[in-house]
């Protein structure tokens, strides 16, 4: 069952479509992330919905409630959306103790001083900041303060909760063990979340479902797993890092959903065809494969094609490796390997792992 329903909605800032003519929904209890590059319409749908933006068209529905509607000419007050929201700056107030920031939405709304600080403290306790009631706001480090304010969203009990770019001031770690949290959160208090954020990683960690925005509309959407290994069109391909390499059109394989198609004049891969994809030889179209399911090898394996290793970075655990097939330029990320500038080595990949778009 749907708990919002976003239909047909527009925004624009004077001349410029912020939003245009954008359609989801989110079932109950789940999480959707709305990913995307900077300026493609992430805050102002969130700000739509939370009924800080007034849309030029469409109609919202949340909790079976319509929020918004242009053709009925409703549009309800913020306050009356029922909804928490946790933005990138905390927005903590510093003149105020932690227990009064989080315990504010509940004064807002009306709540006796005894039950709002009792409500206060047990959400306090939830996120981990038990003991720090009484302290100033702004006397904590920026990790707290997030809590703090994940706190005060969650304090009415929301049955929605946005978030918009939440965790991007945390270090890694922190980021990471936040992520984690929100997931136990949510299991346990059952809330819908929306979550914005450019960060794929952070999207695929917390979503059931991924909506990918470009210039203010959606590219592609739906199960996080099909987005990511399925991507629809180049831009996605991009989006995700992978390597996108223009080719040509050799043609279909026979019986099969695989083509061939040849990088240059040297190097032909199989890969799966995509969805819309003209396979007249000779075409123009991209050859697209994740870093990850490169791998730079001494060996020679089926399949595998001979290159050079332009550039290593180390990444940690990881090295990415660019590899040289006679002019076109791979990207491989594989455990550490320990190849230099000009080595001789073999791309490994998998026909499975390339999908040829249009
Ligand atoms: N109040 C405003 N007035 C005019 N233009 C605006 C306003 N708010 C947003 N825009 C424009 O609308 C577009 C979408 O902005 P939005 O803030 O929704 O992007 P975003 O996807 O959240 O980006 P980011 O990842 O950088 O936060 C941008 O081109 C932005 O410049
Ligand atoms: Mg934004």
């Amino acid at each position: 069952m749907s708990f919002v329903r976003i239909a047909n909605l527009t925004k624009r800032f004077g001349t410029h479509t912020a939003v245009g003519n954008v359609s989801f929904d989110v079932p109950q209890g789940s999480t959707l992330a709305l990913l995307g590059p900077s300026g493609c319409g992430k805050t102002t749908i969130l700000r739509c919905l939370a009924g800080l933006e007034t849309p030029d068209d469409g109609a919202i529905e949340i909790g079976g409630n319509v929020v918004f509607d242009t053709c009925a000419g409703i549009d309800l007050m913020p306050e009356k959306r029922e909804l928490g929201i946790v933005f990138q700056s905390y927005a903590v107030w510093p003149h105020m103790t932690v227990e009064d920031n989080v315990a504010f939405p509940l004064k807002v709304r009306g709540m006796s001083k005894t039950d709002r600080l009792a409500r206060a403290s047990k959400m306090l306790e939830t996120v981990g900041l038990k003991g720090f009631e009484t302290r100033s706001a702004t006397l904590v480090s920026g990790g707290q303060q997030q809590r703090i304010a994940l706190a005060r969203a969650l304090v009415h009990e929301p049955r929605l909760v946005l978030f918009d770019e939440a965790l991007s001031n945390l270090d890694a770690v922190l980021r990471e063990q936040m992520r984690l949290e929100l997931r136990m959160l949510q299991e346990r208090l059952g809330f819908t979340a929306i979550y914005v954020t450019h960060d794929q990683a952070e999207a695929f960690g917390l979503a059931d479902t991924v909506v990918l925005m470009n210039q203010g509309k959606i590219e592609t959407a739906g199960p996080a797993r099909e987005v990511f290994h399925r991507p629809a069109s180049a831009f996605v391909a991009r989006f995700f890092g992978m390597n996108v390499l223009e080719s040509r059109m050799i043609g279909p394989v026979a019986g099969t959903e695989y083509v061939d198609v040849a990088l240059n004049d040297r190097v032909t891969v199989r890969g799966v065809a995509g969805d819309g994809l003209d396979v007249t030889p000779g075409k123009p179209v991209l050859a697209c494969i994740r870093k990850e399911s490169v791998r730079a090898s001494r060996a020679a394996s089926p399949g595998s094609v001979p290159g050079t290793i332009e550039a290593m970075s180390f990444l940690g655990v990881a090295e990415e490796y660019i590899v040289d097939l006679g002019g076109v330029s791979l990207r491989a990320t594989q455990p550490a390997a320990g190849f230099r500038r000009g080595d001789a080595v073999h791309a490994v990949m998998a026909a499975d792992d390339w999908i040829v778009l249009p």
